[in-house]
């Protein structure tokens, strides 16, 4: 810690979302930026066109110098997905707390040892998965895997996007996969956390539309007890991004229509339908910065965990694996 009981952020990473990041903890009385980690130059000065109060920061193109030089209290990784591990790996080993972009990482076997090493170096790992912090989707996971609505036995979800696999993206050795580890991941994630349930079997299509890694996916999923689910991930849509759900549980059906802060949420009970607005309350935390820098002080827990991180990728490898053999995948 600095000595004003400031966090000490360094940035791992700082292209477009790693700005955000950037904006919001600069922002913070509790946390204090100390370095920014890229491996092009270009990135680092954009960034910091972006986030001036940053520009006289020390530059690094490797992290494992920012990290044994500047020993951050904490990093933000915002780099391509397979890179996401040796990152955590390395930032653990370093004594740092980790808030990771979505995918945490892109294997089971490497999540349950991010898993792992967190509790055995007692740091904070948190994953870049907002949706966790929208009053929406914080309601639905109050109480519909808080069970008022008795179990959950069927789920249907969408996805779209213009989405086209640019740079990185496209290369499946760097992003581990396409639309679906991508943005679509979102969608798996908050889908785990808000309903609870858990897949036992997927099967699944997926079609490249011309990429190297998949732009649409079509998902059925089992899971306890007689439970049913679809996802659909149009990656190859019209401009806007946008999304929606519906939950059958015992007791009502659940809809949630469009994109994070301006998703809508309808309830229906017998023959009524309720809108319910759910209130940015002010016990919920603003967003994942914040909630990093509050759980590493001991004021919050992370409401995205490394488990979150676990469930979507184990999820997202069975699509993948069931995709390529064109058989059910159990999980
Ligand atoms: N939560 C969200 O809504 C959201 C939105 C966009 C992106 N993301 C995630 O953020 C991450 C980054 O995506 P992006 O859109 O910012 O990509 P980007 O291409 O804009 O930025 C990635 C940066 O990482 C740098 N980089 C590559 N290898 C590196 C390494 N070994 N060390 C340091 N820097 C390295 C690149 O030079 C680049 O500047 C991904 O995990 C992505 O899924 C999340």
């Amino acid at each position: 810690m600095a000595q004003n009981g400031e966090v000490r952020v360094g940035f791992i990473g700082t292209g477009g979302r790693a700005r955000w990041h950037m904006e919001r903890v600069t922002k913070m009385p509790e946390a204090q930026p100390v370095a920014l980690v890229d491996t092009s130059a270009d990135a680092i000065a954009a960034a910091v066109q972006k986030v001036p109060s940053c520009a006289e920061l020390p530059r690094y193109s490797d992290y494992r110098d920012m990290l044994r030089e500047v020993r951050p209290d904490a990093v933000i990784i915002s780099i391509p997905h397979t890179l996401h591990y040796e990152a955590i790996v390395a930032s653990l080993g370093q004594g740092a707390h980790v808030l990771v972009e979505k995918p945490m990482v892109c294997g089971v076997g490497e999540a349950h040892e991010v898993i792992r090493l967190r509790d055995e170096k007692r740091l904070v790992v948190s994953v870049g998965y907002q949706r966790h912090y929208v009053g929406v989707w914080r309601w639905v996971h109050e109480h519909v895997a808080g069970g008022r609505f008795g179990p959950v036995h069927f789920i249907e979800a969408w996805q779209c996007q213009n989405w086209g696999g640019n740079g990185w993206r496209g290369v499946p050795e760097l992003s581990g996969g396409g639309q679906l580890n991508d943005s679509g991941g979102h969608l798996v994630d908050i889908l785990l956390w808000s309903t609870g349930i858990r897949p036992n079997e997927v099967a699944a299509y997926q079609e490249n539309r011309g990429l190297r890694v998949d732009r649409n996916s079509v998902i059925s999923f089992r899971f306890p007890e007689e439970g049913l689910g679809n996802i659909s991930i149009i990656g190859e849509s019209q401009r806007k991004f946008d999304e929606g759900a519906q939950i059958w549980c015992r007791d009502a059906r659940i809809r949630i229509d469009g994109m994070q802060a301006a998703a809508s949420l309808v309830v229906h009970k017998d023959r009524a339908a309720e809108e319910i607005l759910p209130e940015q309350r002010p016990d919920y935390p603003v967003d994942e910065d914040a909630n990093f820098i509050a759980s590493i002080l001991g004021r919050d827990v992370p409401q995205a965990t490394a488990e979150s991180g676990l469930e979507a990728v184990r999820f997202i490898d069975a699509v993948q694996r069931s995709a390529q053999s064109g058989t059910p995948v159990r999980l």
